[in-house]
């Protein structure tokens, strides 16, 4: 008898097609947002859930009975109780790798942005404030050939240090819970202390996955550590950084400017300070969001999902959760 699988995100029809003939699939099909109610009453018959974001927690769990397998379609997995999933045997899945190139497309694309102030003078002209020519203070800094700290040499710090290494001649510096030899020998990325990638850097980024002991761990003593003409980007998570410490940092010009793909609450509350700084630059979450790339983070899931329900190791199980 197929398994049941409890599809909780929207997928691609070619994905949906694949799961439904390895599994039996039910989904939402009420109006609007799923209650977390409303999800566990679908989840206690549910064999597999396929989601992103969801909290997998012991609340979650124990509504979930037969759950054996959480496939995630996104790379970050800080929604996982792990110890939870532990005890109960409940294998978590994630999507590295197919997301690495289009999340460093948006990284850079964040630098420039900031780094140029595309938003603030796209506002400009669509206003009718462009009266003069070009007038200094419309000018911007350079990207190329400043430097860049990553927090995090992942495989997306990987992707982003090749295209600043060779797209935009920067230095590259990094630190890491271990050394990185590849991006050092392929980007000539150099490892060193936070305090040193903080003092030295141009553009900062934070890429490291959320757990408790990253969370919170740029603050207030932290971008006091930068530049004040630092350039600071997060497109991990939000939790990653003390936001506030941030809303601060930009207000007072202790840093020069930020770009966010994350933030502490998402989506973002109406009244976030952030939301009023000429000199950030916000995008709602889509460091992944092409359709090839979701497409193909999709299409990873479900085969981590039917690999997990027949009984294989699925080929992206959580490090955390490797037997
Ligand atoms: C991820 O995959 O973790 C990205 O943040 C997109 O959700």
């Amino acid at each position: 008898m197929k398994k049941t699988v409890y599809i909780a995100r929207p997928i691609p029809s070619k994905v949906r097609e694949y799961l439904d003939e390895h599994c039996h699939c039910i989904e939402w099909q009420g109006e609007g947002r799923i209650t977390r109610d409303d999800m566990f009453e679908l989840l206690s018959a549910a064999d597999g859930l396929l989601t992103s974001g969801t909290r997998i927690n012991a609340e979650l769990l124990d509504q979930a009975p037969k759950l054996k397998i959480v496939s995630n379609i996104s790379v970050g997995y800080n929604n996982f109780d792990l110890d939870e999933m532990r005890t109960r045997g409940v294998i978590g899945t994630n999507t590295p790798g197919v997301l690495d190139d289009t999340v460093a497309d948006l990284i850079i694309g964040l630098m420039l942005s900031a780094a140029r102030r595309m938003p603030e003078l796209d506002q400009l002209v669509r206003k009718g404030l462009w009266k003069k020519g070009m007038d200094e203070e419309m000018f911007g800094v350079d990207v190329h050939h400043a430097t860049l700290g990553i927090i995090g040499m992942g495989r997306i710090g990987e992707a982003v240090a090749q295209r600043a290494r060779f797209g935009f001649n920067m230095d590259v510096l990094y630190s890491n819970r271990s050394h990185n030899v590849e991006a050092e020998q392929k980007f000539g990325a150099r490892y060193c202390s936070m305090d040193e990638l903080l003092a030295q850097s141009d553009y900062i980024l934070v890429m490291t996955p959320l757990s408790k002991e990253t969370e919170k761990m740029i603050g207030r003593a932290q971008f006091a550590k930068m530049k004040a003409t630092a350039i600071f980007i997060n497109a991990s998570r939000g939790q990653i950084v003390d936001e506030a410490a941030l809303i601060e940092a930009l207000q007072t010009g202790t840093i020069q400017a930020a770009g966010l793909d994350v933030f502490e609450v998402e989506p973002v509350d109406a009244d976030n300070p952030l939301l009023k700084l000429p000199n950030v630059v916000l995008m709602p979450h889509i460091g992944s969001a092409t359709h090839a790339t979701r497409s193909d983070m999709a299409m990873l899931a479900a085969k981590n999902m039917v690999a997990g329900l027949s009984g294989q190791v699925p080929q992206n199980v959580v490090k955390e959760l490797r037997g």
